[in-house]
């Protein structure tokens, strides 16, 4: 009897399995707070903010060191139905939740994984647009704006044009919620469209945009990161499934490419958060049957992880000065992949980069020093769960002996202004035509 008992305990897990239905904001609480109250030790539970309707906008962190950050461990994040009646990144990301928890300890990949890095998962960042929909729908459903009517993806500041929109309580948590972590490497859970694609969203000229297309200076990083998740992915890898008469070569592409937005959450991050974002498109129909959800948990669970485990490319370390203390806002970046914001060193005097394999110089600099250039060459073979790792011993030079806490912050207006502006002509114009007569939505 007694040994039964036991038995059964051992067995049973700690959270009864979720199942393959949507959940709607009750009882994804209800999951979120019994994951919580199950793994204290490494979930942490919050709510960043509250949606216009006030549903709260929770994340979920799991980690070795749930509630801060450790020096040394990047911050990773995933973020869902922001498009609120795009419903499959939700379940998606309540289901990674459950598989990363009780894996621990027992899957030594999610283990190393859950000791290397602080995983930020928010399921909906639009929590009024999801209850809105009353009938789901493959297409767009008045579903993917918020309780105020704006579409959370045309919301944010942008670096190419000025973005005069209200800007709306889930968007500035967001904001917020980014200001308080140096988060490092992301993605946006969309639906619509089966297809991995990265920044820019906006462009001009200098990004490219003549040529149908605005890159980053770090478009190789963004290649390798799209193809990560779209080529462990058996449908989105093909490229044309989704019958749109779209063909994205290997499941990938270049936001503007498809077609440009204003206000984009993966330009934010990359420009104003030193947050590699990318956007995934992850199902032809927006708001599939409920029945479809184990197939797609099934065919994005490798993809969700290896991107995850992304966080540990390239570079990280900390700059010091000469007594050994670590040194907060010292610009550290590759030098031919200067950030028109520049990325800068946390308050515990951290940088993160992510870089492919190969020799970079590394540009140091504070305001009223010398820069500081140094080579680095990141090997082929790079351990799994670990970016390179190199402290930077910082020459202060000249009267000071510390660096001016007052160094500006980015503006947030556009800040490729003075470059030449959008030309009409140069954009992918029938696609964009297309998309606006069908009304057609995706990103
Ligand atoms: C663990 O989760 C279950 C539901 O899955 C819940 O009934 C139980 O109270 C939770 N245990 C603790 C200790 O919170
Ligand atoms: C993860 O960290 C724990 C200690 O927190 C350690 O005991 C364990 O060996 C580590 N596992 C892996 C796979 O790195
Ligand atoms: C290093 O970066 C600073 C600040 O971004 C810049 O002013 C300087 O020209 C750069 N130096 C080199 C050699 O790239
Ligand atoms: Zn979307």
């Amino acid at each position: 009897m007694d040994f039964a008992c036991l038995w059964l305990g051992l067995l049973l897990p700690l959270v009864a399995a979720l199942d393959f239905s949507y959940h709607h904001q009750e009882e994804m609480e209800e999951f979120l707070k019994n994951v919580a109250q199950n793994y204290t030790s490494i979930t942490h539970l919050h709510s960043i903010g509250k949606s216009v309707k006030g549903r709260n906008l929770w994340v979920l962190v799991v980690g070795r060191s749930p509630k801060e950050h450790r020096i040394g461990i990047p911050e990773f994040k995933y973020v869902a139905n922001m498009h609120g009646d795009e419903t499959v990144g939700r379940e998606l990301l309540l289901h990674l939740i459950e598989y990363l928890v009780t894996n621990d300890g027992k899957d030594p990949e999610i283990t190393s994984l859950i000791n290397s890095t602080r995983i930020h998962i928010m399921p909906s960042m639009n929590p009024d647009g999801f209850e809105a929909v009353k009938k789901p729908d493959c297409f767009y459903t008045n579903g993917r704006e918020n309780g105020n009517s704006y579409d959370l993806n045309r919301n944010f500041p942008d670096a190419f044009e000025v973005n005069n929109v209200v800007r709306q309580p889930e968007t500035v948590a967001v904001m917020e919620w980014l200001k308080t972590e140096t988060f490092v490497l992301s993605a946006n859970l969309h639906g619509g469209a089966l297809v991995a694609s990265f920044p820019f969203d906006n462009g001009v000229p200098a990004t490219g945009s003549l040529h149908s297309r605005s890159l980053t200076p770090d478009d190789d990083v963004f290649q390798h990161l799209a193809n990560t998740y779209a080529s462990r992915n058996l449908n989105m890898k093909k490229g044309d499934q989704c019958k749109n008469k779209m063909d994205f070569p290997n499941g990938i592409t270049n936001g503007y490419s498809w077609y440009p937005l204003k206000g984009g959450m993966q330009d934010y991050n990359y420009i104003w958060a030193q947050c590699f974002e990318i956007t995934l498109e992850l199902s032809c129909c927006k708001y599939p049957r409920e029945e479809k959800l184990l197939l797609f948990w099934d065919s994005n669970r490798a993809s969700l992880i290896e991107y995850i485990k992304q966080v540990h490319l390239g570079l990280k370390g900390q700059v010091f000065d000469h007594k050994g203390n670590p040194l907060p806002n010292v610009i550290v970046e590759v030098q031919d992949r200067k950030h028109i914001c520049p990325y800068k060193t946390n308050k515990f005097g951290e940088y993160y980069l992510l870089l492919l394999p190969g020799s970079y110089t590394l540009n140091v600099t504070a305001p009223g020093h010398a820069p500081h250039l140094t080579k680095v060459t990141i090997p082929k073979k790079s351990q799994d769960f670990s970016a390179l790792k190199m402290d930077i011993p910082f020459p202060l030079k000249g009267q000071l002996d510390s660096i001016p806490v007052s160094s500006p912050s980015c503006p947030l207006g556009p800040l490729y202004s003075n470059l030449p502006s959008h030309s009409a002509a140069t954009k992918p114009g029938l696609f964009l035509f297309l998309v606006t007569l069908f009304h057609i939505l995706f990103k």
